[in-house]
């Protein structure tokens, strides 16, 4: 295993996961680098707290760019140039096409604030208390070129509590999120995930420690 496993967040907000993030690596949870911010929107949060923290982002705005992937050709020179292993999709509201897929394939992971394949897209959480449903939850699943379709990596559940208002059901996501996102991002780091299909399993640590034992 390399010494530092670099991953660079993209955001477009508040950056309550970034922080999370972040939090895990100083607090020694999580052994990994947060070289790089990736924000698409000049005032967001997120870029303040990248600042706070030394961590260098690139801030651009689409509308200075005749496409997509022109942008999205600058941002891929920026996490080479930092030699990136991990992108960490986190509250970023854009799709992803094949300029940044194709060169980081099965290295791009999101969160997404619902059990996927339920309520995709954008305003995850306003979907699913429009519907009534009575669990909800988080998703962490690999990136492909669709809206939240690529293979699912772990999710958890949690209940909607009758009268939860929207900013209450967030609260409770974002709690989950903290906790789930660097977690997923340490079994990476760790390389513990297999992917067979669109099925991801997760190895124990232990079968891991097992096969370098034999020598695997
Ligand atoms: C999170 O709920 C994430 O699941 C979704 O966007 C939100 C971002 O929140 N994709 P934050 O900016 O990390 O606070």
């Amino acid at each position: 295993m390399k010494n530092r496993f670099r991953i660079a967040v993209f955001s477009s907000g508040s950056g309550s996961n970034f922080q999370a993030i972040v939090d895990a690596v100083s607090e020694g949870r999580l052994d990994v680098s947060v070289e790089l911010l990736i924000c698409d929107k000049t005032q967001a949060q997120v870029v303040k707290r990248a600042h706070s923290h030394g961590i260098p982002a690139f801030v651009f705005q689409a509308k200075d760019y005749s496409s997509k992937e022109q942008y999205e050709t600058d941002i891929l020179g920026q996490l080479l140039e930092r030699e990136v292993d991990l992108v960490v999709l986190a509250g970023y509201m854009r799709i992803i096409s094949a300029t940044l897929l194709q060169p980081f394939a099965g290295r791009i992971i999101n969160i997404h604030p619902s059990l996927l394949p339920a309520f995709p897209g954008a305003n995850a959480l306003g979907q699913a208390l429009a519907h009534g449903v009575k669990v909800t939850g988080v998703t962490v699943h690999l990136v492909d070129g669709g809206m939240d379709t690529g293979p699912i990596i772990a999710q958890r559940a949690l209940d909607v509590a009758e009268g939860d208002t929207q900013d209450m059901l967030e609260k409770k996501i974002h709690a989950v999120e903290h906790v789930l996102l660097p977690q997923v991002i340490g079994w990476i780091r760790e390389d513990r995930l297999r992917l067979d299909g669109r099925k991801v399993a997760v190895i124990p640590q232990s079968a891991q420690i097992d096969n370098s034992a034999n020598g695997d």
